[in-house]
């Protein structure tokens, strides 16, 4: 006799994965209907005797979601390659598997890194309000130049699939030298021509410096004052990771002292960023809404993915995308 599974799901996704749990007839689910996060209290009363939970980035899952979920929860599957939300240490102690999105995200992530990196460099956002405002008067030799990629050093924080994915389209820029850093050298790096190095060299060494890294207790706080003393003072700061890599008050000492010139940023903390915020005070700072993954088609088969991967954990099969931790 088959029990009917009970499943929580923390917020609207899109459609391709609610059909394919629906179709499925294997689960009960319940939705928080919304766009808005759940609120603390309702995941917790959701996830109650669920044996599965289709989680964001933005759910913090910690023991005392966990303990309100109960024994009999097996699977968490979360719409997102990162998983820095989630206390691993104690979902592995509970035997929970884990489902994610790698890959599927990865073309989509490097995209934006690229588009942000030269919206940054050439001072597009700043563009833009020119000539709506009335700034733009004439062409002028010295107003609104930038950076150029073309015969530059490029370096690479976690060179995964997303920092390798950017490395790839950056390359036909005619970037010169093409640095990375982390916690091992990769032989896939041979085909960007990738020199691996350790991160002073690299802080030190390149005229963009891209953030591509995971967020763990290691790269928390890696971009700090000391970093940034190190930069050039022409270089480009580019971050598509977590806004925790960064502190952020030394990110706006830095771009408002002239120690480099100029930052992109899709990721912040907390997010969204309060309006308020200093960063958003400065031209030379190009901040985005988390938007690395936000493709049409990338949403969907993210969706479609974290519903196969809760369905294999809820039937004990073979996940098409299980996290080993
Ligand atoms: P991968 O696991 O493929 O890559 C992560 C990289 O981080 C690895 O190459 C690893 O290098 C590196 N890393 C880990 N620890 C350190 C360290 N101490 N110092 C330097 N590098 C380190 O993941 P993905 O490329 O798929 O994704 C990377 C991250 O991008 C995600 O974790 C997520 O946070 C973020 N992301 C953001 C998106 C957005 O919308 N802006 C969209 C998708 C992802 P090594 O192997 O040498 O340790
Ligand atoms: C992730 O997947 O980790 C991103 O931040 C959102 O796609």
């Amino acid at each position: 006799v088959h029990t009917i599974m009970k499943v929580f799901i923390t917020r609207r996704i899109p459609q391709e994965g609610m059909k394919i749990l629906s179709q499925a007839g294997v689960c009960k689910v319940s939705l928080w209907d919304s766009d808005e996060p759940v609120p603390r209290v309702e995941l917790l009363k959701g996830v109650e005797g669920a044996h599965g939970l289709l989680c964001l980035l933005s759910d913090k899952i910690d023991t005392e979601v966990l303990d309100a979920a109960g024994p009999n929860l097996k699977v968490i599957s979360t719409l997102s390659v990162g998983f820095d939300h989630m206390a691993m240490d104690e979902i592995k102690k509970r035997g929970v598997r884990v489902g994610y999105t790698p890959d599927v995200l990865t073309d989509a992530t490097a995209e934006l890194t690229v588009a942000l990196l030269l919206a940054t460099a050439r001072r597009l956002p700043e563009g833009v309000v020119e000539v709506k405002n009335g700034g733009w008067s004439t062409w002028k030799p010295l107003w609104l130049c930038g950076y150029g990629l073309s015969g530059s050093t490029v370096g690479v924080i976690g060179l995964g699939r997303i920092g390798m994915a950017i490395a790839r389209r950056l390359n036909p820029f005619g970037v010169k030298r093409l640095l990375y850093s982390g916690r091992t050298a990769k032989s896939y790096a041979a085909e960007v021509e990738g020199e691996y190095v350790p991160l002073d060299t690299l802080v030190s060494e390149s005229d963009f410096v891209v953030v591509s890294c995971a967020l763990t207790p290691e790269t928390q706080g890696l971009c700090n004052k000391d970093f940034f003393s190190k930069m050039k003072n022409t270089a480009v700061f580019i971050n598509t990771s977590r806004g925790a890599v960064v502190n952020q008050e030394d990110l706006y000492q830095a771009l408002s002292s002239g120690q480099i010139a100029c930052a992109g940023l899709d990721v912040t903390t907390p997010e969204p960023l309060p309006t308020d915020h200093p960063l958003l005070t400065l031209k030379n700072c190009v901040v985005l809404p988390h938007i690395g993954s936000a493709t049409y088609s990338t949403r969907g088969i993210m969706a479609e993915l974290s519903a196969n991967n809760l369905l294999a954990g809820l039937q004990g099969t073979d996940m098409p995308s299980e996290l080993k931790f």
